[in-house]
């Protein structure tokens, strides 16, 4: 397939054609009617953040596709790396991207790496190393597909997480085969409640991707938890190019009524960004009203249910829908590799 993008760093960025092209070749693949090869094609990740699926599914996807994978864990197996420009590097780096980049073109046919600032590993606290506003400009990961050689993905970033976004795209036209597709579905993406400040890359993605589907798509938070103004002025201007909407509300009844898709995710407010204590005492007031249970899919017009994973149980989502037949959560992680198959047969190679 042809493709106007050299990396895949945001689904703000790649021109809705060449989405549409994507899901359609990962649905193909998935089908098994359509067959992609790279052999002795070589990717590398640097994950400077855990993964489960995003790892697991690339690599599956590269060895599905007859290639090879290398997976780093940056800082761990890796020195520390700086992205910044004209600094010397008389601190805890050892090695600046502007060499790293091309010395990891030479190995590799494509680059993909996780770094996200706001680290959540520990049990109940979150830690970012700058304001929001500096963050969400991704600097590693910027610097890093301006000295590549090769394509850069963004396995999920401080503002995007596309590869999620592809994969829920993908799976969005799976479950509406019709001949008008998802245009004009009701969508869902709501906040949930969580113990600590997660995020906003996969929202950011998830919004854009069922806008540019041009489906009926609603934002559902508390107040003060909306997402950046400048993501969901992007959302909303591919949902209306698409032929579908989009709306913020605070009001649940509203926003559930006639959803087809109610899509949970739990993350951090940009008012209180850094100031994660401070939002940890306001939203324990939301804490019981945002878990997403059997009483909120009730509402819906039989709305499946969609989360990226991990979830933490009975916190963010109760069993009764996880565990129910309405819960697509499985499928959608499956959905990674087909898609993040089609992207590197896209970026590497054509179908054969
Ligand atoms: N959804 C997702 O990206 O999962 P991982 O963090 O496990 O990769």
């Amino acid at each position: 397939m042809s493709r106007s993008f050299r990396h895949f760093l945001s689904l703000r960025e790649i021109p809705r054609e060449d989405l549409d092209a994507l899901c359609l070749l990962a649905l193909s693949l998935k089908r098994r009617e359509a067959v992609a090869r790279l052999p002795g094609r070589v990717l590398g990740m640097l994950f400077f953040n855990p993964s489960v699926r995003t790892r697991a599914s690339f690599e599956s996807a590269m060895a599905r596709l007859g290639g090879a994978s290398i997976a780093l864990a940056a800082g761990r197996d890796t020195w520390n790396f700086e992205h910044r420009e004209g600094i010397a590097m008389d601190g805890a780096t050892q090695e600046h991207v502007k060499e790293l980049a091309p010395v990891l073109s030479r190995y590799c046919d494509v680059l993909g790496v996780r770094k996200s600032e706001l680290v959540t590993t520990s049990a109940t606290t979150a830690e970012v190393s700058g304001s929001w506003d500096d963050l969400k400009r991704d600097g590693f990961l910027r610097a890093l597909a301006r000295y590549a050689t090769v394509p850069v993905i963004n396995l999920e970033s401080n503002a995007d997480h596309p590869c999620q976004g592809l994969a829920d795209r993908m799976t969005l036209l799976e479950r509406c085969p019709g001949p008008d597709g998802p245009r004009g579905v009701k969508y869902v993406l709501t906040w949930a409640w969580h113990t600590k400040s997660l995020p906003m890359a996969t929202p950011n993605s998830q919004l854009e991707a069922a806008a540019s589907l041009g489906m009926d798509v609603t934002l559902l938070c508390p107040e003060g938890w909306e997402l950046d103004p400048e993501v969901t002025a992007a959302a909303r201007a591919s949902a209306e190019a698409a032929g579908g909407g989009l709306r913020v509300t605070h009001d649940r009844d509203a926003a559930l009524a006639g959803a087809r898709f109610l899509c949970a995710k739990e993350w951090g407010s940009t008012r209180y960004y850094g100031r994660f204590d401070e939002e940890r005492r306001d939203k324990e007031r939301l804490r019981e009203a945002w878990r997403v249970d059997g009483r909120w899919m009730a509402r819906t017009a039989g709305a499946s249910f969609m989360h990226c994973l991990p979830v933490r149980r009975g916190v963010v989502v109760a069993d009764d829908v996880l565990d129910s037949p309405a819960s697509i959560v499985v499928d959608q992680a499956e959905n990674r590799m087909w898609a993040q198959m089609a992207l590197l047969a896209s970026l590497l190679g054509e179908p054969g």
